[in-house]
């Protein structure tokens, strides 16, 4: 059977670092709120100039060149983000035209899962024989579609893009997935407007509903049960257990989760990975980036076992067990 298996791994950061106390200015804040009841410090801000599919070219070439492969190589491009460029065309087609491919190329949107489910669209088309050499995208400028007003949800959110290149390999790579979604309470996580349901209107604009709203407790609740359950789920799909897990990449939405979560699969914290403090939640990016952290800071070995955990918007949830089979930087 061919398998699927990461050869290239990428990321890209907008310069603009915005810190707590920057926060503190704009919203009744404080660093010491937000450090301890999110673990961020600072967040990465996209420039004016520049779109979720302007992240993902960053990421994308960085993850090309790692692959040692070159555009022509590539023959699916998927992109998972829930603030595309716009609504049509997909940010995968602009970044299709950016990066100089001319494969199949379309966007996957389950919000801050939406990167798993990218993997495991990926690794279905090469397990299938329909794709050999994939790009996947996990690219998100949120904070465009965030109230800077509204201190509950603009404390929380960065931009990134993250990318990782899947090849056919003889060698499983991406071993179980799990997928997730019940689509019962939109409202818990929401952009109201902009869409076909509610159209942008003078008014739309004016009550800000073309921004995220969130009841953040609800999802700290979702997601601290989410994770342990789709993490097991995903590592019986692999045969293997949460003792084999070297590092447990969730999605970095709260430190606190992230926690709980340790806690609950009976996990030391330090095989829990974050970088929450620099980057806050990127959404679809925080996992790429993570892996991109882990990779080049050297702690990562032939044959670790990753479990990388998504929720968010849908709502949705979901896991893919990554065998890291790239040789040892
Ligand atoms: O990828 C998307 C996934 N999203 C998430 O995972 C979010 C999950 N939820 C969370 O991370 C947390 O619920 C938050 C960080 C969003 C909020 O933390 P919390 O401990 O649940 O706070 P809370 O909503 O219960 O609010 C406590 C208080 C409130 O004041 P009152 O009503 O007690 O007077 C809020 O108004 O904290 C206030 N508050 C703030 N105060 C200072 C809310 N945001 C802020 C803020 N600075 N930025």
């Amino acid at each position: 059977m061919t398998h699927a298996a990461i050869t290239g791994v990428g990321a890209y950061l907008p310069e603009r670092i915005v810190t707590n106390d920057d926060m503190a200015k704009m919203v009744e804040t404080s660093d010491e709120w937000i450090r301890t009841r999110t673990g961020i410090r600072e967040r990465r801000i996209a420039a004016e100039d520049q779109a979720t599919s302007d992240l993902g070219v960053g990421a994308a070439r960085a993850a090309l060149t790692d692959a040692g492969l070159a555009p022509a190589d590539i023959d699916l491009l998927v992109v998972g983000t829930s603030s595309p460029d716009m609504v049509m065309p997909s940010s995968a087609c602009l970044l299709q035209a950016k990066l100089g491919l001319s494969c199949p190329a379309f966007d996957v949107m389950a919000a801050c899962t939406s990167f798993i489910y990218a993997i495991q669209v990926a690794t279905s088309a090469i397990e299938s024989g329909r794709a050999r050499r994939a790009l996947v995208v996990g690219a998100d400028a949120l904070t465009r579609l965030i109230d800077f007003s509204d201190r509950r949800t603009c404390v929380l959110f960065g931009d990134g893009a993250g990318a990782f290149v899947l090849e056919a390999n003889d060698e499983p790579g991406i071993l179980g997935i799990d997928l997730g979604a019940d689509g019962s309470k939109p409202e818990v996580l929401q952009i109201p407007a902009g869409g076909s349901a509610m159209p942008a209107t003078c008014q739309t604009v004016e009550d800000g509903l073309h921004f995220v709203q969130m009841n953040g407790q609800e999802v700290f609740k979702f997601a601290v049960r989410a994770i342990p359950a789709t993490t097991k789920k995903a590592l019986a799909a692999s045969d293997l257990t949460i003792d084999d897990v070297t590092w447990l990449v969730p999605h970095q939405a709260n430190q606190r989760i992230l926690d709980t979560v340790a806690d609950r699969l009976h996990l030391p914290h330090e095989r829990v990975f974050s970088n929450i403090e620099c980057l806050g939640n990127t959404s679809a990016a925080s996992i790429p980036l993570a892996v991109n952290d882990l990779y080049t800071s050297g702690s990562l070995r032939r044959g670790d076992v990753l479990a990388l955990v998504g929720f968010g918007a849908g709502l949705t949830w979901g896991a893919a067990i990554v065998r890291w089979t790239k040789e040892d930087l």
